[in-house]
């Protein structure tokens, strides 16, 4: 295989990554990867040293530099992760939204195209969706299921739909063999600290208070970024060309849980709690149904969240060489004008 993938420098992409340098099966593996504020190059440092990887610092909507590693690397599969990832930032600054999440996918889709029209080899293409464009559950027993009506409700999830919905189109319209997963929360190691879990995890180390939208009561399934890497690895190799397959962690837990859980494990005070205004148009509940991958992709998520969890508390204790850069002047400049909007007393 000769795979590329996108956005390998970010949380579950450098997972990914790792994963795929220990098969036998990849000859070679590129990362283009744009290095925004969430992509770190030092999530792949390890993995530079070996001879089947290259580093590509580039935007996947620059179709100039995505049909040039068509060309010179023979690609034989694509895997795209690359996306701008994070709800809050959506609300306030979508068009960047747009152009990674629709038109960088648009652009890979082409490319792949265009190889496969020009060599006549199939360049099988897994694209990272999520589940949050299924919209919301308001509670009660309902779960996504693939066939469920794709229905977004914020700026991210709509972006992410639209590329989803593109790379379904391209396998009908042009041939190429594109398979979506649209899976759950992740949680683990490396994960930017904006996202719930490592942004709890980081201000209660320093014992700054832990925002919580509305009444923390919000659900969301929780998958370990490998399992997930692993569902996504099998449909890379055995999933059906044209199909989407959900891939979930078998683990709800309301928002306020969670941080209680962190809490706990670092042994801090329920009272840096601080409830604030609600995320605008804050999905309720997400909850997934996986069967479908289960059955056909021999997926299931192995980590039990209570492990997870302290797995990923350690390792953020034990990697703040990682995490405090990553908390500078910009990260607090965001938060600063995003709480002022989010209502947090500080
Ligand atoms: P992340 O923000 O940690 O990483 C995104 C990566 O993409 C970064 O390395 C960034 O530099 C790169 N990137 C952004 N724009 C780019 C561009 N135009 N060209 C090239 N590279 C670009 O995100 P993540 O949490 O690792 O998510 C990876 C994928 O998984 C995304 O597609 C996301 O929508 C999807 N997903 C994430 C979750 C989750 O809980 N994190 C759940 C379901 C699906
Ligand atoms: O469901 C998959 C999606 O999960 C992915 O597609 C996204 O890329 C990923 O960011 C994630 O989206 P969420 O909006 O669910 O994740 P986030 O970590 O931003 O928030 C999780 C929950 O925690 C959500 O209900 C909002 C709440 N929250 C979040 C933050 C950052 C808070 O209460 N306080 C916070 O400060």
């Amino acid at each position: 295989m000769r795979l590329l993938v996108t956005g390998g420098c970010g949380f579950i992409g450098s997972a990914f990554l790792r994963k795929a340098l220990a098969s036998t099966e990849v000859e070679r593996l590129v990362n283009l990867d744009a290095l925004t504020y969430s992509g770190r190059r030092e999530n792949v440092a390890e993995l530079e040293s070996d001879r089947r990887f290259r580093q590509v610092e580039g935007d996947i909507a620059d179709a100039a530099i995505v049909e040039r590693l068509f060309e010179e690397e023979q690609l034989t599969a694509v895997v795209n992760f690359a996306a701008e990832s994070h709800v809050d930032r959506s609300l306030f600054a979508a068009r960047r939204f747009v152009r990674t999440n629709i038109d960088g996918a648009l652009c890979l889709l082409e490319g792949a195209r265009g190889h496969q029209e020009r060599t006549g080899r199939e360049v099988r293409f897994v694209h990272i969706s999520t589940d949050e464009i299924y919209g919301d559950l308001e509670g009660g027993d309902d779960v996504f299921r693939e066939d469920t009506p794709v229905a977004p409700r914020n700026p991210y999830s709509a972006t992410k739909a639209g590329g989803d919905l593109l790379a379904l189109a391209f396998g009908r319209t042009h041939g190429v063999p594109v398979i979506v997963t649209r899976s759950s929360n992740n949680y683990g190691p490396r994960q930017y600290p904006e996202k719930l879990i490592p942004l709890m995890i980081t201000n209660a180390l320093q014992d700054q208070p832990l925002p919580v939208y509305g009444d923390g009561r919000n659900v969301r399934d929780w998958l370990w970024m490998d399992d997930n890497c692993d569902g996504i690895w099998a449909a890379l190799e055995r999933g059906e060309p044209g199909e989407v397959y959900n891939l979930g962690g078998a683990s709800e837990r309301e928002n306020i849980d969670v941080i209680r859980g962190i809490l706990s494990a670092l042994n801090k005070p329920e009272t840096l709690i601080q409830y604030v205004d609600d995320r605008p148009g804050h999905d309720r509940r997400y909850a997934i149904d996986f069967s479908k991958a289960q059955r056909e992709l021999g997926f299931s998520p192995k980590t039990k969240f209570e492990d997870g969890l302290a797995k990923t508390v350690a390792w953020y204790q034990e990697h703040e060489s990682w995490w405090r850069p990553l908390r500078d002047a910009s990260f607090q400049d965001y938060y600063r004008k995003h709480y002022g909007k989010l209502g947090l007393q500080t």
